[in-house]
């Protein structure tokens, strides 16, 4: 596998990009911010709510001219099209891909191979909104009479990340008399934990799997279902208290959940853009069906920014190519998320999903390899915690690391100068990054504390900072759910944008298959030896450490 930019495997623009990053060097950003007083305002852009500065990337006009053209060589415009239509655009998987479908607004039509999807998807939306309304105002009983308090979403990956990071970004829009909670681990803890909080006969269990395979999800699940059977001391509370979200209507009731209780979607809704489906049922649950409508308008906002607005102007698609030339042609390995704002402390681990499960693959769609380095590692964490433990690294270390931060406008009504002081710091950090502080900075600094020059001179090397480090803020106007809605859009049109550049499917995840494979027949080494599947030396003595464990507990 290549380890950067490998030309030769690449079409005339990325070779000329190739040598246009030669020529750039390491031309430091305060240069190129000095030389172009305009720099700023021209490398800037808008649209539904969002402002996006990524003036501090280390490129050119030049640089972005011929990221443009790549991307139109590479047939953004038409893939876009194909997927916005619905096309089989998922070759592997032989799947159209209409998450954008699902945030239409009602009154539009959508006809793939002759069937209007929007009759279907807004009838899934209506039985949503009877179902949580219900639910909301208290009319949905549980076994006993009593209305729910406690929901309890029980899914992983995309049937968890999504509906999870934003229940905790809208949580000042939530009912106040429901308490949601999420279960995704297997380890026995989560669950073993809600359960220990929750009461049987007013928690609502949420089973959300698009497979309704999932080995977690189904664990837990079972779990759940004995829990609520052995307290309320019959099978039927099942109904009263279990709704699945799936599109596996046969396994959803081999499970023991009735139809009737469940919300369907379709195979052309990939698992980590489901958040906009049935799967986002808790959300619905917690902030009612007219500000669900809202999160999907803002959404469908931007997925009309994306599909129209010229490349130039295009929020994902800069965004998208940016990241590729830092990706491809700086060699940043990884890309850090990093809102400052605790509600979006999951978007993290969601744009994780999205951008990894999506692009983190070695092949083009022609089975090919794809010649260049493709998803980075996508990490981070609200960046004023991060400020206190990994921006060490961010401003001396030795890689560097691009960052999003992403800062919400508008004050709070209550305790508004801590907006203000975390605004402050997001924007310094992102200008720290930038200018860094040379060695004479750092002389005069200490000469005037009074430092003596023999301690100057040992200490410089130390509190120098190279700067030259890029990165993109990010401006949401207000934090409600039409803006989270094109926040999420933004990021997922970046994701697609990336993966049309580097021609790879970024709708399979075939390579989350081995490990599941392999923990079907490890599970049953576990319990009996055998020698029926074979493993190497290193699993082989785990398993068996495993096992001797088990007995001597047993013994
Ligand atoms: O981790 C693999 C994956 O298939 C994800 O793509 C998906 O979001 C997750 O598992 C959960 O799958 P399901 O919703 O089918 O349980």
């Amino acid at each position: 596998m290549t380890t950067s930019a490998n030309p030769s495997a690449k079409n005339s623009t990325w070779q000329a990009l190739t040598a246009h990053r030669a020529e750039l060097g390491d031309h430091h950003l305060n240069a190129l911010f000095a030389a172009d007083p305009a720099r700023a305002t021209r490398m800037q852009a808008e649209a539904c709510g969002l402002f996006l500065d990524y003036s501090k990337n280390r490129v050119t006009a030049d640089t972005l001219a011929l990221m443009f053209q790549l991307a139109r060589e590479a047939g953004l415009s038409e893939r876009t099209t194909a997927m916005f239509d619905g096309a089989r655009i998922n070759t592997t998987e032989r799947r159209a891909v209409l998450h954008t479908a699902l945030r239409r607004p009602a009154g539009t039509s959508l006809t793939v191979d002759g069937q209007d999807l929007m009759t279907d998807i807004l009838a899934v939306r209506e039985r949503i909104r009877r179902f949580s309304e219900q639910v909301r105002v208290g009319s949905w009983l549980g076994y006993s009479g009593r209305p729910i308090t406690d929901v309890v979403n029980i899914g992983i990956g995309g049937s968890d990340l999504g509906p999870l990071m934003v229940c905790e970004a809208l949580k000042p829009y939530a009912h106040p008399g429901l308490r949601m909670h999420f279960v995704s681990n297997v380890d026995g803890v989560q669950i073993d934990d809600v359960l220990n909080t929750v009461n049987p006969q007013t928690t609502l269990f949420i089973v959300a799997s698009k497979t309704f395979t999932t080995q977690e999800t189904l664990t837990n699940a079972h779990t759940a279902r004995s829990w609520l059977i052995d307290r309320a001391g019959d099978e039927a509370a099942v109904a009263r208290h279990f709704v699945a979200v799936s599109t596996n209507a046969e396994a959803v009731s081999r499970f023991g959940i009735d139809t009737a209780n469940m919300f369907g979607f379709w195979d052309w809704v990939g698992g980590r853009y489901s958040l906009w489906s049935a799967i986002g049922l808790p959300v619905v649950l917690q902030i009612g069906a007219d500000r669900f409508d809202e999160l999907l308008a803002g959404a469908h906002a931007m997925d009309e920014h994306f599909r129209t607005a010229p490349l130039e102007r295009n929020l994902p698609a800069i965004m998208a190519l940016l990241g590729i030339w830092n990706i491809d042609f700086l060699d940043a390995p990884t890309h850090v998320i990093a809102p400052y704002h605790q509600r979006l402390h999951r978007l993290p681990a969601y744009l994780q999903q999205l951008d990894m499960e999506s692009n983190g693959k070695s092949v083009k769609l022609d089975g090919t390899p794809v010649g260049c380095h493709t998803s980075p590692v996508i990490w981070g964490e609200p960046g004023i915690n991060g400020q206190h433990a990994y921006f060490q690294m961010l401003h001396q270390g030795t890689r560097f690391a691009p960052v999003d931060f992403i800062g919400v406008m508008e004050r709070p009504a209550h305790l508004g100068h801590h907006h203000r002081v975390a605004f402050a710091n997001m924007v310094a950090q992102a200008e720290a990054l930038m200018r860094g502080k040379s060695a004479t900075e750092v002389a005069a600094e200490m000469r005037a504390a009074g430092v003596v020059e023999e301690r100057i001179d040992t200490l410089i090397p130390h509190r120098v900072f190279p700067g030259n480090r890029p990165s993109n803020t990010l401006l949401l106007e207000r934090l409600d759910p039409f803006g989270l809605g094109t926040l999420i859009a933004l990021y997922e049109h970046r994701t697609f944008v990336q993966g049309v550049v580097w021609g790879v499917n970024s709708f399979d995840q075939w390579g989350v298959e081995l490990g599941k494979q392999l923990a079907a027949r490890v599970l049953d080494d576990l319990a009996v030896a055998t020698d029926a599947n074979p493993h190497d030396a290193s699993t082989a003595a785990l398993i068996e450490r495993y096992r001797q464990h088990t007995r001597q507990v047993a013994d």
